[in-house]
């Protein structure tokens, strides 16, 4: 996958993005990430990438000179225009099914603002418009970084052991077990017996439980979702009755 940046912080990306899977990936030759400083798009003597907003109003907004000419001289890179996303805000919420979605495409573009945003005649070039959450950052490249981050993680052959993405909090609607490793006694608890046990039937039973539990305890919003037989919505109802009954001190 190819994933070019714009930014006017470009050298953010590259301590974070050269360690870890993303490094590994990169090394690999299984993400190629370029990152372009928006400045360079500019004409004047300051370099200017932003603007007083028109109607007024607090801050400056991105101007869309720079960014479109960007976007066209980005674009020109490979054959096939790449799925170009704005970081804003008040865009699509991120997600692991959203990850795996653009995973899937073979060139990404990641548009990161700063200041109050982006003129609307910029951001008339995105294919999605992307939130990381419901807060407010002070720039997009952080969301950029959580974005390559997550999506790295699901490209084939990046993570050495296929099976653990598919294994991980969210990839079946569900949140992960609880894990252990060595000392087998710590601090006075014990490692639960049935992960010594070797008996992978009951070790993959105990974890499904457990996920049920911890999801149906943390996040019950995201059993809507999950496909449960007859005994796990039991023990999934058994824990949202323990969860409301208050305990005893
Ligand atoms: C200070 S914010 C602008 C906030 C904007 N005035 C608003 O109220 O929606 C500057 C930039 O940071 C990025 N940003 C901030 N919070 C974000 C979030 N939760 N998700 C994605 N991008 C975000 C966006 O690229 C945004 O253009």
């Amino acid at each position: 996958m190819i994933v070019d940046v714009l930014s006017i912080f470009p050298d953010m990306f590259e301590g974070p993005m050269s360690v870890s899977i993303v490094g590994l990936a990169r090394e690999r030759g299984l993400l190629e990430l370029r990152c372009h400083d928006l400045r360079e798009y500019t004409h004047d003597r300051h370099r200017s990438t932003d603007d007083a907003p028109y109607g007024g109003g607090p801050g400056m907004v991105m101007k869309p000179e720079p960014l479109n000419e960007a976007l066209d001289a980005i674009e020109l890179l490979e054959d096939e225009p790449g799925y170009v996303v704005f970081f804003t805000p008040a865009g699509r919420p991120f997600s692991q099914d959203l990850a795996m979605e653009l995973a899937d495409k073979e060139r990404l573009v990641l548009v990161c603002g700063r200041y109050e945003g982006f003129d609307e005649r910029a951001v008339m070039r995105a294919d999605l418009e992307l939130s990381i959450g419901d807060y407010v950052l002070t720039g997009g490249e952080l969301p950029a970084m959580v974005v390559i981050d997550a999506v790295s993680r699901q490209l084939p052959g990046v993570l050495g052991d296929e099976e653990s993405a598919v294994d991980e909090s969210f990839a079946d609607g569900l949140l992960e077990y609880p894990q252990y490793t060595r000392p087998q006694e710590y601090r006075g608890v014990a490692a639960p017996a049935v992960l010594l046990s070797g008996d992978h039937g009951k070790i993959a039973q105990w974890r499904r439980e457990q996920s049920l539990r911890k999801t149906a305890r943390v996040r019950p919003d995201l059993l809507a979702r999950a496909s449960l037989t007859p005994t796990e919505l039991q023990i999934v109802q058994d824990e949202l009755k323990r969860a409301e009954t208050p305990q005893e001190r």
